[in-house]
């Protein structure tokens, strides 16, 4: 099959390239899956997931890209829940191979059926983004309606999950970015802007809760605007400051069936949007993925069987 590979982590996406691999077998509670769209995170070739198995074994070539959305067309062994042509979406392991390929081996565990009228590459962009949403609000930050959430990078794929959601549940929210970004987050349901570049970060005042994306100097100054009893959320890492009387989460995304279903209930019904920016095919990838210009939202492979 046709892939995506990886295998010199130093090179980054610049080191991708296009070229034939094995297709994959479906293991215990697989199933293999016929890619029809796959997404890639920014940082993924970062994370040490991606270059190492469970067992810290070296697993290059290997094949990026964990947001994907395709066709049932082989159950392994005792898999049950899901059945051959059907649609699916959802999030590859960490520490497998991914979905920037023709074919991928996925636990069933980790997909959800994709409604008929979602396309797959929406399908294939909400899974990681919205999820990390959700849990990030809903799990993690225990948001409620009137609260105040400050929602670092409201423009971007998670930043702008987040912001409709919180929106949705009730919360102020208050989005940042950079200056060119202020209309896009209102757009998501931000009801103020502060735009990082130019603003006092410090003016936003207290807050129930931030959801950052960002990390750095952000994420250390972002403690100090938790009104006591509120929460830090990050998906950057370790939070680096943690507020003086609130909680300070990191944490990594799960698939979860349920909770894929409940953002694609939001999508038919209008209530969600994604950030989609380059949509580009699997011949076509790996300059999509090495852009000579800075795109915003999230980029989709588009994989045609
Ligand atoms: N822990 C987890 O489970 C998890 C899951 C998903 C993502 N993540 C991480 O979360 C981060 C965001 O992911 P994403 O997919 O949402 O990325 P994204 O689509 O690029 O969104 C990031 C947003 O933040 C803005 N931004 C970046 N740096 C900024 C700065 N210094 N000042 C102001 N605005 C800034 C970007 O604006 P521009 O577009 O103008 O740069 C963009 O709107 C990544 O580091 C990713 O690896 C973690």
């Amino acid at each position: 099959m046709k892939a995506i590979v990886a295998t010199d982590e130093a090179a980054g996406t610049a080191g991708m390239t296009l070229t034939e691999r094995p297709k994959p077998e479906p293991g215990l509670n697989d199933v293999l899956v016929e890619v029809r769209a796959a997404g890639f995170t920014s940082g993924e070739l970062t994370w040490p997931s991606t270059w190492v198995d469970r067992s810290g074994h070296d697993r290059t070539p290997l094949i990026p890209g964990h947001d994907l959305a395709g066709v049932v067309v082989a159950l392994g062994y005792g898999t049950t829940g899901l059945s051959v042509g059907q649609r699916v979406f959802g999030i590859t392991d960490w520490y497998r191979d991914g979905a920037l390929a023709e074919y991928v081996a996925v636990e069933a565990r980790n997909l959800a059926p994709l409604p008929g009228d979602i396309d797959f590459t929406l399908g294939a962009s909400l899974p990681i983004s919205g999820l990390t949403a959700w849990q990030g609000l809903f799990d993690h930050g225990r948001v409620r309606a009137g609260q105040s959430v400050l929602v670092h990078g409201a423009a971007g794929a998670v930043g702008s999950m987040a912001a409709q959601l919180a929106r949705e549940a009730g919360a102020h929210v208050i989005g940042t970015g950079r200056a060119g970004s202020r209309q896009t987050a209102l757009g998501f349901g931000a009801h103020e802007f502060v735009d990082l570049e130019n603003d006092a970060l410090e003016d936003v005042g207290q807050v129930d809760l931030v959801f950052d994306v960002l990390g750095g100097d952000i994420g250390r100054r972002s403690a100090a605007l938790v009104r006591p009893g509120g929460t830090l959320v990050s998906v950057t890492g370790p939070v680096e400051a943690r507020p003086a009387d609130g909680l300070a989460i990191d944490f990594v995304v799960v698939s979860d069936p349920a909770q894929l279903s409940e953002l694609a209930r939001r999508v038919r019904d209008g209530r969600l949007r994604m950030a989609i920016g380059n949509v580009a095919t699997l011949d076509d990838a790996v300059a999509a993925l090495n852009p000579t210009e800075h795109v915003k939202g999230k980029t989709i492979i588009s994989v045609h069987p």
